[in-house]
């Protein structure tokens, strides 16, 4: 029998330089098919002695082997390096693209308004609101501060300029977020729990005192409602807003006219080092005025005070950011300094829940 090795040799060398499929089952067909080289060989086998088929039928089917083994072996190689090319082809990024980055900041003061949202809603408290500029019936006599109570001087009122014999009632910017209260209950009636966060108006200045300011005015009125309410609801928020276990308030004895009782709260903070410190120290900051609804408010408002009762509170709201968040200088809230509101300001998408934590 002729020597198999020649036959092997061409095609184990074309076989291993086959670049595509069809290239292979050419060779396949050549070698291995029915008319191919191989098998032509193996019909040969039928016209040998016994002696040589006994030797060249196995070398033939080793071969047969060989070369199928190396077909299959080559087309798995082919198949996968076709596999790496489309892959490579079709490759795209699966990761995040990078964040944008950060741009501007929301100011202390709606990030502290958000949070007092946050934490009274928990309450039962919903938002009420009210103009900037109102009428001195609303943001005074409504309130039990008629036109020659001193209060009226007090609260160092901006008067809104009048044309020569415009006869309409005064306006003024809103000394506080107290006529929110007239309002509200003017709007929905008793029972109601509001709380009115906004911006009020006095001429003052230093540093604690900014002739623009924000309050949250906060108010409830039941059958029964006392001023043991009033002091629960006080103390849970300020344990809420802090985020602090205790925290230490000082109520005193005051006086509002839309008030009866009143009280001023204190709450104890230390300004040592020109550093604003809450809960050390022997310092008081008051952050809010409260008291019981005056009836004749109620009245005004018309609710019946023989039916109704309850409590308002008016805080400060640039006071208990500073305290919160150790900001030492209230002028520098309205300076619009992108260096201050940077290192002050709070991420545009961290909205403040009591339960996902206020200020993270
Ligand atoms: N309006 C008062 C102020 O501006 C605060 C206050 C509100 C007091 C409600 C009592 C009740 O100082």
């Amino acid at each position: 029998m002729q020597d198999l090795e020649p036959l092997r040799a061409k095609y184990l060398g074309e076989i291993a330089e086959a670049t595509d499929e069809a290239g292979l089952e050419a060779i396949r067909v050549a070698a291995l098919g029915k008319k191919g080289e191989v098998s032509l060989r193996m019909r040969e086998l039928g016209k040998m002695t016994p002696e040589e088929r006994r030797e060249a039928g196995p070398a033939l089917n080793a071969l047969k082997d060989e070369l199928g083994a190396a077909i299959s072996a080559q087309a798995a190689a082919l198949a996968d390096a076709a596999l790496a090319e489309r892959l490579k082809a079709e490759w795209f990024d699966v990761t995040l693209a990078p964040r944008p980055v950060r741009q501007g900041t929301i100011h202390p003061v709606s990030q502290v308004m958000e949070e007092c949202a946050a934490i009274f809603a928990e309450m039962g408290f919903t938002i009420a609101e009210g103009p900037q500029i109102e009428t001195d019936w609303f943001n005074f006599d409504a309130l039990n501060i008629p036109p020659e109570h001193p209060a009226r001087q007090e609260h160092d009122t901006f008067f809104m300029a009048r044309e020569e014999g415009d006869d309409r009632p005064p306006h003024v910017l809103r000394t506080h977020t107290s006529p929110v209260q007239i309002r509200a209950m003017q709007e929905h009636g008793a029972p109601i729990r509001v709380i009115a966060p906004g911006r009020v108006y006095r001429m003052d200045m230093d540093q604690t005192h900014t002739p623009m300011f924000h309050q949250v005015e906060g108010l409830a009125i039941d059958r029964d409602i006392s001023m043991a309410n009033l002091k629960w609801v006080l103390e849970e928020f300020c344990k809420a807003f802090f985020e602090v276990e205790s925290v230490e308030l000082r109520f005193r004895a005051s006086h509002f006219p839309f008030t009866e009782p009143s009280a001023e709260v204190d709450i104890r903070c230390s300004w040592e080092g020109g550093q604003l410190k809450l809960g050390e120290g022997d310092d008081w900051m008051e952050i809010l005025g409260s008291g019981m609804v005056h009836p004749k408010v109620l009245a005004a408002a018309g609710v019946d005070p023989e039916e109704w009762q309850g409590f308002a509170f008016g805080m400060g709201i640039d006071r208990i950011a500073m305290l919160k968040y150790g900001i030492p200088d209230l002028r520098a809230f309205f300076d619009s300094d992108l260096r201050w509101l940077k290192h002050y300001g709070f991420a545009a998408l961290d909205v403040p829940t009591v339960h996902g934590g206020l200020s993270r």
